[in-house]
């Protein structure tokens, strides 16, 4: 007779059998391995955890990704400048149709923005989400507050481009897609500031997916002995989302034909832009993205490619370039020959986004990232499986790529303030520095008591959203940096 009966306690409760078939199916009843050792409740988590999972979707993720991850990529080919929509080409003309072009688009409710904001700050030291960071502007205004107000921005300049005489009121749906280590403080930091004076209703948050961490023989880890380990599924993730989520079809009843999808971690990124929309519309495309030139072969941005020759356009990421091809330089010009970097700010149209999401979940092919992943064995070394946003790109009829100035678009908030590049700090001081020359522009005068190259001011998106109607405000004014320019 067993210890456990004699000593009056019920005997040890198998697994769940037909759920350990079934992970037998996938090679994974390792997951019950400490069953032994569970209490009741512990066992219960553990069997709510796999029933969670749908394991013939992971299984064939992991088998595909792991599959691919051995196999030799096409060679990969620069972007020819011709196939880019470069500053130096763009005439005024273009510039102000397409500005008008976009302004159409948004007051007649076609334009959605999409906000990737599932990402944890690991690199910036924060355990809040990166959107509610505040980067030391002059207003203390967080980077969710600085991309509300754009919107508001550019739905007043919508509103008042109509020129009919009408009273509508224009509104952008903006849809913010979190995932479980974002969700509850993302909302509630929207909540408790009022949602930066947009309206409540035209706000959707939805979370993203997990997806299990595998070791290197596609084996789940265990983060403890009752919960399988699991990291979001990438930025990439915003298609099964939404997807899931029903989101395609809440665009389609608004009438929304465009999605404007960026990462949350750009001071100076330019939501809902009307002059990109505008481009987008004209070129027809159902992808497209906005580029700067690669400041130095290490930064790390992913660089758009050829994926063969005359083959489909995609990103590389930073980290998976080859370091030689990272810093391989074009004889005939001198530049860098990938050098066309991603800032993740697409647009898509939702005519594609509603045929992407089968095509990648058929191929299932997801990045693999060698982590350090706490689990039961202590600090282990696996696999996190992630897609990318720009993994939709390959599969889309037709793209275009356009491109922005780095000094007036692109201030990235990726590392801590003392690391050497895209800090906060950094971040601020491209935002004081840009908006202190459209003041300047504008007639207005600046003094400072710091050095120059140490401040500058700020101005409210409220008021400008990029750089436009600041005449009336700044013409003969002298202003003290650092300060904020609002109404
Ligand atoms: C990203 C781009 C890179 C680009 C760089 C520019 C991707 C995969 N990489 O790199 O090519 O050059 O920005 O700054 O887009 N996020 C989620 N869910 C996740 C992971 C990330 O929503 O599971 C969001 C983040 O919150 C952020 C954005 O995606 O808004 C970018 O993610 P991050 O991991 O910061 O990408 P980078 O490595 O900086």
């Amino acid at each position: 007779m067993s210890d456990l009966i004699m000593d009056g306690s019920s005997p040890p409760q198998p697994p769940p059998q037909a759920l350990l078939e079934r992970l037998k199916d996938y090679g994974q009843e390792d997951a019950f391995a400490l069953w032994n050792e569970l209490s009741p409740e512990e066992r219960l988590l553990l069997v709510k955890d796999i029933e969670s999972l749908d394991l013939s979707r992971i299984d064939r993720i992991i088998r595909c990704s792991i599959r691919s991850h051995g196999l030799p990529a096409a060679a990969i080919e620069p972007v020819p400048e011709s196939n880019v929509s470069t500053v130096e080409e763009r005439t005024l003309e273009e510039r102000e149709r397409w500005w008008k072009l976009g302004l159409k688009a948004i007051s007649d409710g076609k334009l959605a923005v999409l906000l990737l904001s599932g990402g944890q700050g690991t690199r910036l030291g924060s355990s809040d989400p990166k959107g509610c960071f505040n980067i030391g502007l002059p207003s203390g205004k967080s980077l969710f507050q600085l991309q509300a107000e754009r919107i508001l921005c550019v739905q007043r300049l919508a509103a008042e481009a109509m020129n009919d005489g009408s009273t509508r009121s224009v509104q952008i749906h903006w849809y913010i897609m979190t995932s479980p280590f974002t969700d509850e403080a993302t909302r509630r930091f929207f909540e408790s500031h009022k949602f930066f004076g947009l309206d409540a209703d035209q706000v959707t948050f939805f979370q993203q997916g997990t997806i299990p961490c595998v070791s290197n023989d596609g084996k789940f880890i265990m983060e403890t002995p009752y919960r399988v380990a699991k990291s979001p599924d990438g930025n990439g993730g915003v298609y099964a989302a939404l997807k899931s989520s029903k989101l395609l079809e809440d665009m389609s009843m608004r009438g929304i034909k465009y999605v404007d999808c960026y990462g949350v971690d750009n001071a100076l990124v330019r939501v809902a832009d009307p002059t990109f929309l505008g481009y987008f519309i004209y070129k027809g495309v159902s992808a497209a993205a906005k580029v700067v030139r690669k400041a130095y072969p290490q930064e790390k941005v992913g660089v758009f490619v050829r994926r063969g020759k005359g083959g489909p356009l995609t990103v590389v990421e930073y980290s998976e370039l080859d370091p030689s091809l990272a810093s391989a330089i074009n004889q005939q010009t001198g530049r860098l020959r990938f050098c066309w970097s991603n800032v993740c700010l697409h647009m898509f149209t939702v005519d594609f986004l509603n045929q992407v999401a089968n095509g990648l979940e058929k191929d299932s092919i997801y990045h693999l990232a060698e982590k350090t992943i706490p689990s039961v064995q202590g600090h282990t070394i696996g696999y996190k499986l992630e897609q990318f946003i720009f993994d939709a790109f390959p599969y889309a009829p037709s793209t275009a790529l356009f491109e922005v100035l780095r000094e007036e678009e692109f201030a990235p908030v990726k590392n801590a303030n003392g690391s050497t590049f895209d800090t906060p700090d950094s971040a601020k001081l491209l935002v004081l520095r840009l908006h202190a020359r459209w003041v300047v522009a504008a007639g207005g005068f600046l003094t400072h008591s710091v050095p120059l190259y140490a401040t500058g001011v700020e101005v409210s998106p409220l008021c400008s959203y990029a750089g436009e109607n600041l005449e009336p405000i700044c013409r003969g004014r002298t202003l003290h940096a650092p300060c904020e320019i609002t109404f």
